[in-house]
């Protein structure tokens, strides 16, 4: 943007600039020339832009029309035009060394037009050292604006290569999803119906099953509750938030049910000065689902310990319980949509875990011992602006 100005308003008014200083100045041997190079120059910096493909064709001529002005307005104040027309050049090639050649030359053409009407003193040869020191200035100026800009560009599609990437995992889980819910739900609709059609063309008392219907209904209900929550569209309420204020929200939100079924949280082991972005509310419900899990996978009393830890420069959580753990061959199954050991379970919790979790860019991970218990990690990338 500050680049198209310079090239296409401060450029031409410059030229329009020194061919007034000289013909005031009365430098210039024919004002009409002088003029007309003017012109030809500054056509050449325009069409330069609408022919990109005979780019190299017509910065020749603005160069040759270039040292013809110069040489006719016989101003140092051409100088600012070279550097002004190397800098534009040096977008369009690449590497250091190329853009130091091309300034080593642009500076020669004007040294030579200069000293052809400058008288050769010391001044003059000094002034031909300081001209090239600052064509290289210009040089390692302009190729580390362009290296910034590339990088920056580089990191703006990787980003958007992500979030492609992210959107196209949440859809395929979504259809996965979408056709294992309409199978989840087929079975007990069709279990409801034939009640349903019995008891009308039969007379035939369904009371006794009341019960079997109801749970099935509620069961459906609670399927479709699931993975509504799973679907809706991601509203991005990214913040930074502590971790470990995180946790005690859960933890208040959970514990009277989880002492009500005899169990106990025991969190004692916590790093407060630990951020992360984050959907709050989202996170919260993760931990819930992983406390749910816990309460649910312990028969007798017992207690589920979350640790939160600052390893390798990421927020790790860890929940534990004391509960029935989990087959080896089962631990690959239990982020699968629908995957449950538990009459009443719907399988979403956890891959509804795994996915929240991806989109805030950690992992999550379960290791189990039988009868022993099982142990879900949970790392977080830390937020860069709070990381100690
Ligand atoms: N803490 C745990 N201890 C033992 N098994 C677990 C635990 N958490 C999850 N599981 C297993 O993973 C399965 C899937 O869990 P989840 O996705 O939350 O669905 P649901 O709880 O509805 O069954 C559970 O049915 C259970 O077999
Ligand atoms: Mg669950």
């Amino acid at each position: 943007m500050f680049f198209r100005l310079m090239y296409q308003i401060v450029l031409p008014i410059y030229v329009i600039f020194v061919i007034f200083s000289s013909i005031t100045l009365e430098r210039s041997q024919n004002n009409i020339l002088i003029i007309l190079l003017g012109i030809l120059f500054i056509t050449c910096n325009y069409l330069e832009r609408i022919y990109l493909r005979y780019f190299i064709y017509i910065s020749t001529i603005e160069i040759i029309a270039l040292l013809l002005f110069h040489f006719t307005t016989q101003l140092n104040w051409c100088y600012s035009i070279y550097i002004i027309l190397l800098s534009k050049f040096l977008f369009h090639i690449k590497g250091v060394v190329k853009g130091i050649f091309l300034g080593f030359v642009l500076i020669t053409f004007y040294t030579v037009i200069r000293i052809s009407y400058t008288p050769g003193n010391s001044y003059s040869i000094l002034a031909i050292g300081s001209d090239y020191l600052t064509s290289l200035a210009v040089v390692l100026i302009i190729q580390y604006i362009i290296e910034m800009e590339r990088k920056k560009n580089y990191l703006i599609e990787e980003k958007k290569r992500e979030e492609l990437h992210y959107k196209e995992e949440k859809n395929k889980l979504l259809a996965e999803m979408a056709a294992g819910l309409a199978h989840e739900i087929k079975n007990p609709l069709t279990i409801i119906q034939g009640f349903l059609q019995h008891s009308k063309e039969h007379d035939y008392n369904i009371q006794p099953w009341y019960d079997l219907i109801q749970g099935e209904v509620s069961r459906m209900n609670k399927l479709t509750v699931e993975f509504l929550q799973f679907s809706k569209p991601m509203v991005s309420l990214y913040q930074t938030y502590s971790i470990h204020e995180c946790l005690k929200k859960v933890i208040s939100l959970t514990e009277s049910k989880v002492i009500s079924s005899g169990h106990k949280i025991v969190y004692t082991e916590y790093n407060p000065h630990l951020f992360v972005s984050m959907d709050f509310d989202k996170i919260v419900q993760v931990f819930v689902n992983l406390i749910n899990n816990a309460m649910e996978s312990m028969v007798e009393n017992g207690d589920i310990t979350i640790r939160l830890l600052n390893v390798e420069n990421k927020a790790v959580v860890e929940v534990s319980d004391m509960g029935v753990g989990i087959r080896e061959t089962d631990l690959k199954k239990i982020f699968s949509p629908f995957y449950t050991t538990k009459s009443e379970g719907t399988g979403l919790g956890l891959s509804i875990c795994q996915k929240i979790i991806q989109d805030h860019g950690g992992t999550i991970d379960a290791t189990s011992i039988l009868k022993q218990g099982t142990s879900f990690t949970i790392c977080f990338p830390l937020d860069s602006v709070h990381e100690q």
